[in-house]
């Protein structure tokens, strides 16, 4: 399979991947012949990127770093305990996160065992996102992301359970804020920028209470938009009174947020995030904890469509797990533009490098 921007896929290619909606209902079936009109409504939904089916790539098979079902398990959870919250909130009730909090530990628990079981880089690409659900699949995501950093950088167990409880509570306090605010494609105000800042603080006052989650936990969600060098925000710390943990939520969450679909602007690829993160190294963000995620994610995800310094062009076919910047090409045109089919290792052909791939903006953009 390859995976297609939306804006290049054409009247009766053909699905690889089904596509969900929020709730899990397939949208659209693998297998099924797109229409004009599907890929209209595709979208209007939103969708960046599709699998198609293709001869050439028939055996490149993307696999889901959080299998489906778990991941719409997990999504239902965060949602009916956020929904939850949000409306004792709305009542002016006060929050209780004691009995909210076995079931997101549970999650956190089951989440961990799969990452583990797992020894690839983490990929993520295909998920369908509406704007109104966009904090679940957020949380669900920075969780994934920040509790495979952390056992990259030798977290034990009991710190990747709590840095996880921290990744899906990071924005908690969101819940307190208007849903038109936060999904504003305008310029804020002074005052919504303000309010939309506040949801560090409110979460930490509603995590701090709990007698069951760590305070560590609490620290996360007020200090996930703390920045090393003392420009984050809420109280402007820097350097090492950051927590490490919060730190590494900071990244999970600034890649997952680029690199999803926003009402504002569309998705960055995940070579273009971490270029973006790779520009606030060492000021905004730790740089060993860039360069340790750098190797967490595939950078490349499998089916993407690229470019390569010798002239000829492919799909990316394998992630090397020791060095996913140099993925296993699928070559499809050599220099001349003619058809072929060969695989080319990227980690073995050191002089070869990949200079551009396919994005949702334009059909090739030059790799940075
Ligand atoms: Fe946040």
């Amino acid at each position: 399979m390859k995976l297609k921007s939306i804006h290049s896929v054409y009247n009766q290619d053909r699905l690889a991947k089904p596509i969900y909606n929020d709730l899990g209902q397939t949208l659209l079936n693998s297998g099924v012949i797109l229409t004009d009109k599907m890929i209209d409504r595709l979208k209007n939904k939103g969708v960046s990127y599709v699998y198609i089916e293709d001869a050439s790539t028939e055996d490149i098979y993307v696999e889901d770093t959080i299998h489906g079902k778990t991941r719409m398990k997990a999504l239902k959870t965060i949602q009916g305990n956020f929904n939850t919250i949000s409306n004792q909130m709305a009542l002016g009730k006060s929050v209780d996160i004691d009995k909210l909090s076995p079931s997101f530990s549970n999650l956190v628990k089951e989440i961990l065992l799969e990452i583990q079981s797992k020894k690839e880089v983490i990929s993520m690409l295909s998920e369908v996102v509406s704007y109104d659900s966009y904090v679940f699949h957020h949380s669900l995501n920075v969780t994934v992301y920040a509790v495979a950093l952390g056992q990259k950088v030798g977290l034990n167990q009991s710190e990747l359970h709590d840095l996880g409880l921290g990744a899906m509570l990071h924005d908690l306090g969101k819940m307190g804020i208007p849903l038109e605010i936060l999904n504003k494609s305008e310029e804020l105000t002074v005052e919504e920028f303000d309010l939309i800042k506040s949801h560090a603080s409110i979460g930490f006052d509603m995590l701090r209470k709990s007698y069951t989650l760590s305070l560590i936990t609490a620290h996360c969600a007020y200090q996930h938009h703390e920045r090393l060098d003392g420009t984050g925000y809420p109280r402007q710390l820097a350097g090492n009174d950051i927590h490490y943990f919060a730190k590494i939520i900071g990244i999970a969450d600034v890649f997952d947020a680029v690199t999803s679909n926003r009402v504002y602007r569309q998705a960055m690829l995940p070579h273009e995030g971490l270029e973006l993160l790779y520009s606030g190294a060492g000021s905004l963000f730790d740089e060993k904890l860039v360069d340790s995620f750098a190797k967490t994610v595939a950078i490349y995800p499998v089916g993407l469509e690229v470019r390569l310094s010798n002239g000829e062009e492919g799909v990316v076919a394998k992630i090397n797990a020791q060095l996913p910047s140099r993925p296993v090409i699928r070559v499809l045109k050599d220099k001349d533009k003619n058809r072929c089919e060969k695989d080319i290792d990227l980690s073995v052909e050191l002089n070869v490098t990949i200079i551009a791939c396919e994005t949702a903006i334009d059909q090739y953009k030059k790799v940075q």
